[in-house]
């Protein structure tokens, strides 16, 4: 259905990380005070926004195809504008080429100029101009972009941008430029805003958190800050995404310790569980380290879950490397595992790697590692039949009458509710351990 009315509308569409999902705020609350409203439909939109994600090549694949399938919705609504930003944007040369080839694109901008939509966006409806905007170097930090949150009462808080670290296989620090940390001052003043507006769950987000405050005058450690959040009243739940275990501090792990309201569980990469494949991806630790980090973490706190990601068919993985992870897998007993299958991605150092693998030899590797983890997930999962947990309430499946949410631990609960509990504190005794989530009831 095409909006007829008087109200302008928006609709964006969000791929990848939580980093993405905030920026995605950020564009919303962009449009907002321009006077446009949200619309779950994207017929509907006066504005539709593409917030993409280059991590891996199938997700850039699907999005290309899906941002040329828009000239269909355009043609039917010709005074649209359309806007492409994020991650993938940023490669240049794509870019220039989609604009060439997406006539139907108003805007294609990179991760620098988000700051800079509603000027792109009022030129191009008012004089009908394109823009292609994409900065090379992507230093900057923009501060006081308005926000529209979605999902009271948690809310993602940017600490720092970028990444330094060169993983082989990455893509992140070509697209997303150098790391630089916010000041403490503006992270507490954001913080302070929203506990004061009711939110309670706070995520800090960064690529590598752990090496937060790098280049600002007034050192910082990621633990001094955390203890400075802690201090804080208001907040019920705080989380960090993401962790580079090669710089878990010993101080990091004492927050853990003490935790106030730190929640009882870390995202922790692990990438592989050999030391031989870890060192050709750059990632600066090895196996032992890795498996130090979580014997401390867990003498610190024991219960602590523990999340991960990891990826199959590195070049020149050899099957006793990947059983290397599989085997870690099963020591840790990980409480969840991302799995990717490697992708080739232009500009990093695997590109030019040698001993590419065969699509075949990643698809056999990866679903044999996704088995095991079921199996760790499984047993964590029974283990907590019986119990009963404090659950924040993120969403509903309306039709099954169900809702769903997160333990203090990052376990997802499903439970009979109505969806008007989304946004609630409940308790939940648990009846049925899965292997991707828990079953339970209200009590
Ligand atoms: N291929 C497969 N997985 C990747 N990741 C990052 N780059 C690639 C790539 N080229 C995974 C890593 C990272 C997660 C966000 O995505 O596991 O931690
Ligand atoms: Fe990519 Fe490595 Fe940086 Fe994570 S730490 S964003 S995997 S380069």
């Amino acid at each position: 259905m095409i909006n007829s009315g008087t109200k302008k509308l928006y609709h964006i569409v969000t791929y990848g990380c939580q980093m993405n999902s905030h920026e995605s705020e950020k564009i919303a609350g962009m449009l907002t005070n321009l006077g446009y409203q949200k619309t779950d439909s994207p017929e509907e939109a006066d504005v539709l926004a593409v917030n993409t994600c280059c991590i891996r090549e199938s997700a850039e694949t699907k999005i290309v195809s899906n941002i040329g399938a828009l000239r269909k919705l355009k043609a039917e609504k010709k005074d649209m504008a359309i806007i492409v930003c994020g991650c993938m944007t940023q490669q240049k040369p794509l870019s220039q080429r989609m604009f060439q080839r997406f006539s139907h694109v108003n805007i294609i901008i990179g991760t620098q100029n988000l700051h800079r939509i509603p000027e792109f966006l009022e030129e191009t409806l008012e004089t009908g101009r394109r823009t292609l905007a994409i900065e090379d170097d992507a230093l900057k930090i923009y501060e006081d972009i308005p926000t529209e949150r979605y999902t009271k009462p948690s809310a993602y808080v940017n600490i720092m941008y970028g990444c330094d670290n060169y993983c082989a296989y990455c893509i992140v620090p070509y697209v997303r430029g150098g790391e630089r940390s916010r000041t403490p001052e503006k992270i507490l003043a954001e913080i302070d805003r929203l506990t004061d507006d009711g939110f309670s769950e706070i995520t800090l987000l960064g690529q590598n958190v752990n090496s937060y405050g790098k280049g600002l005058p007034e050192s910082l450690s990621f633990a001094e800050l955390l203890r400075e959040i802690e201090k804080r009243g208001g907040i019920k739940r705080l989380r960090f995404m993401t962790s580079h275990p090669k710089d878990i501090s010993d101080d990091l792990i004492a927050v853990f310790k003490d935790r106030k309201s730190l929640c009882n569980h870390i995202h922790l990469p692990v990438q592989s569980g050999s030391s031989r494949i870890l060192k050709l991806m750059n990632r600066k630790y090895d196996r032992d380290h890795y498996l130090k980090v979580v014997e401390k973490l867990r003498a610190a706190s024991p219960d602590i879950a523990i999340t991960t990601d990891l990826i199959v068919g590195f070049p020149g993985e050899t099957e006793s490397d990947f059983e290397e992870t599989l085997s870690l897998v099963k020591e840790v007993g990980f409480d969840s595992c991302f799995t990717f299958k490697y992708s080739k991605r232009s500009g990093t150092k695997a590109e030019t790697m040698d001993g590419h693998l065969s699509d075949t030899v990643k698809t056999e590797r990866i679903m044999r590692l996704i088995a095991v983890a079921n199996q760790e997930m499984m047993v964590k999962h029974k283990s907590m039949v019986g119990k009963t947990y404090e659950v924040l309430v993120e969403g509903a499946h309306t039709e099954k009458n169900q809702v769903f949410g997160r333990t203090d631990d990052f376990k997802l609960v499903n439970f009979l509710g109505p969806s008007e509990l989304k946004g609630q504190y409940v308790s939940v005794k648990i009846r049925k351990g899965m292997k991707n989530s828990v079953f339970g009831e209200l009590v």
